[in-house]
């Protein structure tokens, strides 16, 4: 009986205070593997809800999510039994760097940024509220649902994380000619590619030579080379997009 509570207590003993410090890349990963199928890449949202989001319902706390986290919901979701307690820990610091965080403080002027945004050329593949073109995803909740952290990376290393549906593809014409870009739209018998200068390219797939999905590019520039001090108020911007 003993033994029993030993072994029992052994786990949590063996966790110092140490090991549960979140670890927010474990987390992203642990996120990819066990909770991406339902949730979404990025918890953009699929079978399960979106994650983007900056309350939710059911995990309205640090306590609330690493339950559902641990526990599951009944009766679609699974409780994560398997995961140490760091590992849930890192999972609900991922989950909460989604949009569950209250509005941070981010340097930079929002002002500002709007100008950074306007002369960068963001508007010509980006809308927010009406005005711009579409071809990447629309902007004007982009501050309610990522952060600003995400935000940053998105404009500077946009190929680090594609937000669900987009895909960089490469399509070999029976003549030879090669075009890329982002997949705008498919079906069984036909593709649309939009390049990065924003043309669309239609493509019916029997008469390609190759047709092949580009992993980790992306059809957005990377702005890495904009000012600090303009980066800071570009993504303040980009931040301060909450649908108010
Ligand atoms: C098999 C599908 C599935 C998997 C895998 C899954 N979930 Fe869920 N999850 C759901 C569904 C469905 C709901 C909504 C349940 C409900 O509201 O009753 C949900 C709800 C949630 C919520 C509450 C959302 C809210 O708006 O309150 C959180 C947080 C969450 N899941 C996180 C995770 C995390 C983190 C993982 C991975 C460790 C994960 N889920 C794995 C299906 C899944
Ligand atoms: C040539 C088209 C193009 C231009 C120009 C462009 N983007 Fe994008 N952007 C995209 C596409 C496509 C995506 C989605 C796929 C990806 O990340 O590659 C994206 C994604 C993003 C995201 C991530 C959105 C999300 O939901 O995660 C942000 C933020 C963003 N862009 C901001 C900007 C800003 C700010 C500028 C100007 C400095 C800009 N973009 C210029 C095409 C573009």
């Amino acid at each position: 009986m003993w033994r029993r509570i030993l072994l029992a207590a052994l786990p949590a003993f063996c966790q110092s205070p140490h090991d549960a410090i979140p670890d927010v890349a474990l987390g992203r990963r642990l996120f990819d593997s066990q909770c991406a199928l339902c949730h979404g890449p990025g918890g953009a949202g699929g079978r399960g809800p979106s994650l983007n989001r900056p309350k939710l319902a059911k995990a309205a706390d640090d306590a609330a999510l690493t339950k559902v986290i641990r526990e599951g919901l009944a009766p679609e979701m699974p409780g994560s039994w398997q995961l140490s307690v760091r590992e849930v820990a890192s999972v609900a610091a991922y989950v909460k760097s989604l949009g569950s965080v209250p509005v941070e403080k981010v340097p930079g002027d929002a002002r500002r940024g709007e100008s950074v945004y306007k002369s960068s050329g963001c508007a010509g593949c980006h809308i927010i509220s009406g005005q711009g073109n579409g071809l990447g995803p629309e902007l004007t909740l982009a501050g309610a649902r990522r952060n600003a952290a995400h935000l940053r990376e998105s404009v500077v290393n946009p190929a680090a994380y594609l937000p669900d549906g987009y895909l960089m593809v490469e399509a070999v014409t029976a003549e030879g000619l090669t075009v890329s870009g982002t997949r705008a739209a498919e079906d069984p018998f036909t593709i649309q590619i939009a390049d990065p200068s924003g043309r669309f390219h239609s493509f019916r797939k029997s008469g390609l030579r190759a047709l092949r999905k580009l992993e980790k590019r992306s059809g957005m520039p990377a702005f890495d080379k904009l000012p600090a001090g303009s980066l800071d108020d570009l993504v303040a911007y980009l931040a301060s997009l909450r649908g108010n």
